[in-house]
């Protein structure tokens, strides 16, 4: 990244998500997956085609997702649910259909076009247990100790100011509440990739490594946290995730110093084989802490 300043990085990332949302030209998880016609993309992350046969199609076509953070976990009728990064409501559904009336899912999303997104598309649910709030998961419009669960899909590796996040999670979660997010993490990234712009709104060039994250979660205060599944990419996906920026990694190519094409894109792309990994990871605030 050329700016290391947090509010930009944070801007330029909305940005990127707001013309996502708006034109369907770009997302984490890469054009190759995101080119397939939606059903197809969100089966493809996890979700299964009974959880999708129960959600409105514009819904489950605008997934931005790298999992499916809802998968596996115990949400529960009369619930509280939080998503953090929450998109155009994928998850915000799914959660709502588990935690019923009795329950709520508060949303929270820094982008304007997303929000207005999810709220059709929760409207077109027919759901009116879910609220979607805007703000920064480095500084959560939430309550301290008021959340059953907190799920998140591909969201955390875009904050440039990840023990923020990582501390908001351990004061929003009642004792006892629990985690399960869905993200990317990375480790040994060659400087070009971490440089790169269209790799960081693409959920690569921000990702940690997967020890840094758990670790993270528990200097913040959190117990039991575990890595719970990780499928780590290999070249051809990893170019999925970048060759959506199209002009720009043509131009980063230029600035390396090489030819600006897709071979050589995939020659980069193998460099990264093996370091970058969707994972759902797992953690619970300590009943006293
Ligand atoms: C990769 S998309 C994932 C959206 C959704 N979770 C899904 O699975 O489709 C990232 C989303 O997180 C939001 N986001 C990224 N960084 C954020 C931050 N620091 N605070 C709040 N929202 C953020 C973006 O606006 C975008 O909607």
């Amino acid at each position: 990244m050329t700016s290391n300043q947090p509010d930009q990085v944070r801007e330029s990332v909305s940005r990127a998500y707001a013309e996502a949302v708006s034109k369907g030209s770009s997302c984490c998880g890469g054009q190759a997956s995101c080119g397939t016609p939606s059903t197809e993309r969100a089966e493809s992350l996890g979700y299964t085609p009974a959880e999708l046969a129960a959600v409105p199609t514009e819904a489950t076509g605008t997934t931005f997702g790298c999992g499916n953070p809802t998968a596996l976990t115990e949400i529960a009728p009369g619930d509280v649910v939080l998503d953090l990064g929450s998109g155009a409501g994928l998850d915000l559904i799914l959660a709502a259909q588990r935690v019923g009336a009795s329950g709520r899912v508060i949303g929270v999303d820094m982008t304007d076009e997303m929000i207005e997104r999810a709220r059709k598309n929760v409207a077109a649910a027919g759901l009116t247990n879910v609220e979607i709030r805007k703000g920064i998961i480095e500084n959560l419009p939430v309550e301290t100790g008021s959340v059953d669960w907190i799920i998140s899909n591909c969201v955390l590796n875009l904050s440039p100011e990840k023990p923020r996040v990582f501390a908001e999670i351990a004061r929003v979660l009642k004792p006892g509440g629990r985690m399960l997010v869905s993200d990317i993490v990375a480790s040994g990234m060659p400087e070009w990739a971490r440089q790169s712009i269209s790799l960081y709104v693409s959920c690569v060039a921000g990702a940690i490594p997967e020890d840094d994250y758990v670790g993270g979660l528990r200097a913040a205060g959190l117990a039991e946290v575990e890595v719970r599944d990780r499928l780590v990419y290999d070249a051809e996906t990893i170019l999925g995730f970048a060759s959506d920026a199209g002009d720009e990694l043509m131009a980063m190519l230029e600035k390396l110093g090489l030819p600006p094409t897709r071979e050589t894109a995939l020659g980069l792309a193998r460099q990264l084989e093996g370091k970058i990994a969707s994972v759902r990871v797992f953690g619970r605030k300590p009943l006293a802490s």
